[in-house]
C-alpha cells in the first residue's frame, strides 16, 4: 500500500467530549486496518490539509472502526469539526511505534495523561480492560484544565473499577457552581498517591510538554529509571514516513522513530526538550 495515498473513511458518529474536543468514529471504506496502541494516522479534509491524530480506540475494533479524538486548534481540525456523520475524510497510516505493550506484560503500569493527550492513552487503557491478566497493578492519573475539559467521562467509572487499579482525576480549577469530588492541582500532585512498584513497572505519559517535563522530574525522584518512562511527543508532521524531516527532534524522526520515546532516549537529544 502506498503510504502517501490516503484511504477513504466515512464518519459513522461524532461524540462531543469537551467544548473543544470531539471523538470521530471512522469506517475505512476499503476494509482491513490494524494498528497498535499509541500509533497515529494522518487525517485529511479534502481541499484543506492533513493533521497527525492519535488513534483513540482499541486495535481489536479496527476491522470495524477506528476512533480519533481531535482538539480544534486551526485549519484542519476546524474543518473536521464542521463535518457530519456520513461525510468522508482521508486516512494515511497507521504510523509510528506505539506504547510498549509487550514489554509491559507482567509489569505494573502507571498511565499519566494531560488534556488532549488522553486520546493517545485510551487504547492502552482499553487494552488493560480487555486483557486484564497481561498487566500487574494499573494506576491511571488524568488531569485537565476544568472538569468539563475531561475526555471520555462516560468511561471513567469503568476505568476506575479495574481490579488492582485506580483512576485519579485532577483539574487546574473548578468553575463556580460545578460539582467536583476529585483533586484540584496539576497532575504531578497525584504522584503522592501512586503505589505501583518502581522496581517492576513502566510509565506511559502523554500531554503538554511542560506537564511531561515535571512528570519526568517527579518520577525520577520517586525511583523510576529513565528507561522505564515512555513519553509520546508531538511535532509538526508532513510525510509521516521519515522522509521530509519536518518532525525531527535532534537525530530522530518523531513520525518513524516515535512518537513514543523513553526519557533515556530523549535526554540524549541536543534540543533538551524535556
Ligand atoms: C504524533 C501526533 C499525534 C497527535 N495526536 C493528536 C490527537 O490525538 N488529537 C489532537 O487533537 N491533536 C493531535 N496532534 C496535534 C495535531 O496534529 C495538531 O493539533 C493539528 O495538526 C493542527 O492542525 P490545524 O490545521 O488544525 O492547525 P494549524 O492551523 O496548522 O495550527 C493552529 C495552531 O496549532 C499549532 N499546532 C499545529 N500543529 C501542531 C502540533 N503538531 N503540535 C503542537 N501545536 C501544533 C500551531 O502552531 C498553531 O498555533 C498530534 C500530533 C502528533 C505529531
Ligand atoms: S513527518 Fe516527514 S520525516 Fe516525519
Amino acid at each position: 500500500m502506498n503510504p502517501y495515498v490516503p484511504r477513504i473513511a466515512v464518519i459513522e458518529s461524532i461524540v462531543d467530549e469537551t467544548p473543544d474536543i470531539k471523538t470521530f468514529r471512522l469506517r475505512i471504506t476499503d476494509g482491513g486496518f490494524s494498528f497498535v496502541p499509541g500509533q497515529f494516522v494522518m487525517v485529511s479534509v479534502l481541499g484543506v490539509g492533513e493533521s497527525a491524530i492519535s488513534i483513540s480506540s482499541h486495535p481489536d475494533d479496527a476491522e470495524k472502526f477506528i476512533e480519533i479524538s481531535v482538539r480544534k486548534v486551526g485549519n484542519v481540525t476546524g474543518s473536521l469539526f464542521r463535518l457530519k456523520p456520513g461525510d468522508k475524510v482521508g486516512v494515511r497510516g497507521p504510523f509510528g511505534n506505539g506504547w510498549p505493550v509487550d514489554k509491559a506484560v507482567g509489569k505494573d503500569l502507571l498511565i499519566v495523561g494531560g488534556g488532549c493527550g488522553q486520546g493517545a492513552l485510551r487504547p492502552l487503557i482499553l487494552d488493560v480492560l480487555r486483557h486484564r491478566d497481561r498487566y500487574g497493578r494499573v494506576e491511571i492519573l488524568y488531569g485537565a484544565r476544568t472538569p468539563q475539559d475531561l475526555m471520555f467521562k462516560y468511561e471513567h467509572d469503568v476505568w476506575a473499577s479495574v481490579p488492582q487499579g485506580c483512576l485519579l482525576l485532577t483539574v487546574d480549577r473548578v468553575p463556580p457552581g460545578v460539582e467536583w469530588k476529585h483533586n484540584v492541582g496539576v497532575v504531578t500532585r497525584l504522584f503522592e498517591h501512586v503505589t505501583v512498584d518502581p522496581a517492576n513497572s513502566l510509565v506511559c505519559i502523554c500531554g503538554p510538554e511542560i506537564m511531561m517535563h515535571f512528570a519526568v522530574k517527579g518520577l525520577l525522584s520517586m525511583g523510576f529509571k529513565e528507561s522505564q518512562i515512555y513519553l509520546s511527543m508531538e511535532r509538526r508532521m508532513k510525510c509521516g514516513v521519515g522522509k521530509c524531516g519536518h518532525c525531527q527532534i535532534g537525530g530522530k524522526y518523531v513520525c518513524k522513530d516515535g512518537p513514543i520515546f523513553t526519557y533515556e532516549e530523549l535526554k540524549l537529544e541536543p534540543d533538551k526538550i524535556l
